[in-house]
């Protein structure tokens, strides 16, 4: 058996408020126990989205109040709600810009309004960004000119992680995470995963995989899950269930919405690890700084005292179509031979996790 630290998701979509069908902070936090998790950074690109101090603060609250592992949650950065940074920062665990479309409508396309977050956001907290090829050379440039700490969230390619490198030897105060499924899948499953493949960046070529193994370690310090759940039936598309088109009524706008990128990963993350670390592929030491010690570092999180994951190192399994906890239900890893398992989850000295059976009472 295997004692880790409690480790850290520093890129989590927790889907609350507004998507709750998708995932919510119990359901969310049991999948991170049973992934080793006992810290979660989750996502502001939530139906609203914490943009003002007022939403932050009650999705805050909500998750101290229900989830079964800590949660901190990131500010997004919105052309509408500039004014609200200042305050935001002295609670969130950081920014999150979106300067490429994804998933949500915080993506922020105003130069002016990018430039204002820059300086308005203090040096001593990250600023995440999503960030690809050109906005991703243009946020280095803004880190380098404002001397603010800019994370870069899930590299994908060659060129990126090259290009961050060269920012990093430079002494721009630039870092980088990279996410598992980067790290196992290639544009060339794609066709075999349909929908079910689909995030923001798109997997990539099996060349710009090598690469980011080559720096996993060294540039790139952070793995994280980028757990982005959608239910099935928004996967598959609506049309798709013709259990809704009663009697050929046409679709609601609702209904209409293009399929929505991103995949569930907080219960896939630590046993893909576990399985690179089994086929020599990483050591331990720094799967353990890239999940545990490299984010407590960076985005300065507190200390969970009497609080470890025990690890079955030598379990051999098929990761299943449905994996326990997230509300999801699915993985594009389903199917997968994997080597390493969570087996029992200890929290400020409380067992909340024991052989795939969660202990729900939030009471010591
Ligand atoms: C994320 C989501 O669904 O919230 N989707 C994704 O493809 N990664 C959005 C994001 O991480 O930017
Ligand atoms: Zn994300």
């Amino acid at each position: 058996m295997l004692i880790l630290p409690g480790l850290i998701d520093a890129h989590v979509h927790l889907r609350v408020p507004g998507g709750e069908h998708k995932e919510d902070f119990i359901s969310g936090s049991s999948a991170a126990l049973a992934g080793g998790f006992t810290t979660l950074l989750a996502m502001p690109n939530t139906n609203p989205p914490l943009v003002t101090v007022e939403n932050w603060r009650n999705t805050q609250s909500q998750a101290e109040a229900q989830a079964l592992c800590d949660v901190h949650h990131f500010a997004g950065g919105s052309e509408a709600h500039l004014d609200q940074l200042p305050e935001l920062a002295k609670n969130a665990v950081g920014l999150k810009l979106y300067l490429d479309a994804t998933f949500g409508p915080l993506r922020l396309q105003d130069p002016a309004a990018i430039e204002k977050c820059l300086e308005l956001w203090p040096a001593s907290k990250p600023i995440c960004l999503h960030a690809e090829l050109d906005s991703l050379r243009a946020g280095i440039e803004l880190a380098e000119r404002h001397q603010k700490h800019i994370h870069v969230c899930h590299v994908a390619r060659k060129e990126e992680v090259e290009m961050i490198a060269k920012a990093q030897d430079r002494g721009i105060n630039v870092t980088a995470e990279v996410t598992a499924h980067h790290l196992f899948l290639t544009e060339g499953d794609t066709q075999r995963l349909g929908p079910y493949g689909d995030m923001r960046p798109r997997l990539q070529s099996q060349q710009d995989q090598d690469a980011l193994w080559q720096h996993l370690g060294t540039t790139i310090e952070v793995i994280a899950s980028d757990h982005a759940p959608h239910a099935k039936f928004e996967k598959e598309g609506f049309e798709s269930q013709k259990a809704f088109l009663i009697a050929e009524k046409p679709l609601e706008e609702e209904q209409k919405r293009p399929i929505p990128p991103g995949i569930p990963g907080l219960e896939s993350t630590l046993p893909l690890m576990l399985t690179a670390v089994a086929e020599n592929r990483l050591s331990l030491e720094t799967l353990i700084k890239l999940l545990h010690d490299n984010p407590k570092r960076l985005f300065n999180l507190p200390e969970q005292p009497e609080t470890w994951v025990e690890v079955d190192e030598t379990a051999k399994y098929i990761f299943p179509d449905h994996p326990l906890y997230t509300k999801c239900g699915w993985s594009p890893f389903a199917g997968l031979r994997m080597t390493g398992s969570v087996s029992r989850v200890v929290l400020r000295g409380k067992e909340v996790y024991k052989n795939g059976i969660i202990n729900y009472s939030k009471e010591n």
